[in-house]
């Protein structure tokens, strides 16, 4: 059995980057210490923190509550009005916004100032997209769907700045800044998506064209491991979605001669290795 791994697979650099901070807080701090929402979609990783003394604090209204303690803003980003809160509060905090969304919230923050209109293409539930709309100084708009921006262009704002979601599929971006495209209007685009993303998409399309499964790893509530599966169902279509090797069904790789593996920005290392580990001996 051939198996090949995605280069790119697994934590990307904002992720990797605040994971490590968030161990090195706990290990180096005496106060509690909290990260706003869990570090990362996966619950292996949140729970190994929770055990070293790292809790999430889920919602607002509890951050809200808090009355000291160390709190860790993860690489997702938040509103401008969760660090007004933490200052108001003077608790401590980490920030490890990932700079490549710390600078959509730059460029929506000037460009709304500007009198720009902001349109997020994006996952109005997703905390990024959250974080994002909170730096717009005046109106936004999230646009997920095809719909979606043929509604927009039923009467578009003056001037409108347009950023993505730095996880969102480059060809459904393209798609729909084509539609917003289709009317005249003072419109700024700037292509926002992550490197780390796109690279990713782009090896995984590549590899599930060329072997007989393809495996996501991923947690299930990690957006970019669901577009990850998307886009590899498209090319291959044994593509199976898993968040541990616990998930992967044996049955389905009899009779196969190659596996492609890829996995989310918000899968750990050690899984990937578990599952390309057993893939090569089982079968
Ligand atoms: Fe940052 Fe890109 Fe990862 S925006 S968190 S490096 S997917």
């Amino acid at each position: 059995m051939e198996v090949k791994v995605a280069k790119t697979a697994g934590f990307c650099f904002g992720v990797k980057r605040a994971v490590e901070k968030a161990y090195e807080v706990a290990e180096k701090e005496q106060k509690d210490v909290y990260t706003y929402g869990p570090i990362i979609h996966n619950e292996e990783v949140v729970n190994d923190l929770a055990q070293k003394g790292v809790h999430v604090i889920e919602t607002e209204e509890d951050l809200k509550k808090l009355q000291n303690g160390i709190v860790v803003i993860r690489s997702h980003g938040v509103p401008k009005r969760i660090y007004s809160l933490l200052e108001e509060k003077e608790i401590e905090y980490v920030d490890v916004t990932c700079p490549f969304v710390l600078k959509i919230h730059r460029i929506v923050e000037r460009e709304s100032k500007a009198g720009r209109h902001i349109v997020i293409i994006g996952n109005e539930a997703h905390p990024e997209v959250e974080g994002i709309r909170g730096w717009c100084e005046g109106e936004s708009t999230v646009i997920k769907t095809k719909e979606q921006a043929e509604k927009f262009l039923e009467s578009p704002p003056e001037k409108v700045c347009i950023v993505s979601q730095t996880t969102f599929n480059y060809k459904n971006f393209q798609e729909l800044v084509e539609i917003l495209a289709k009317k005249r209007y003072d419109k700024l685009v700037l292509n926002t998506i992550c490197n780390a993303t796109s690279e990713r998409q782009a090896e995984a399309a590549e590899i599930a064209k060329t072997v007989d499964a393809m495996v996501v790893i991923g947690g299930r509530h990690s957006s970019n491991t669901q577009k990850l599966y998307e886009i590899c169902s498209g090319e291959c279509k044994n593509t199976y979605y898993i968040q541990t090797l616990a998930d992967l069904d044996s049955d389905s790789f009899q009779s196969i001669q190659c596996v492609g593996i890829t996995a989310g920005a918000s899968t750990p290392n050690k899984i990937i290795e578990e599952v390309s580990k057993h893939v090569r001996i089982k079968f």
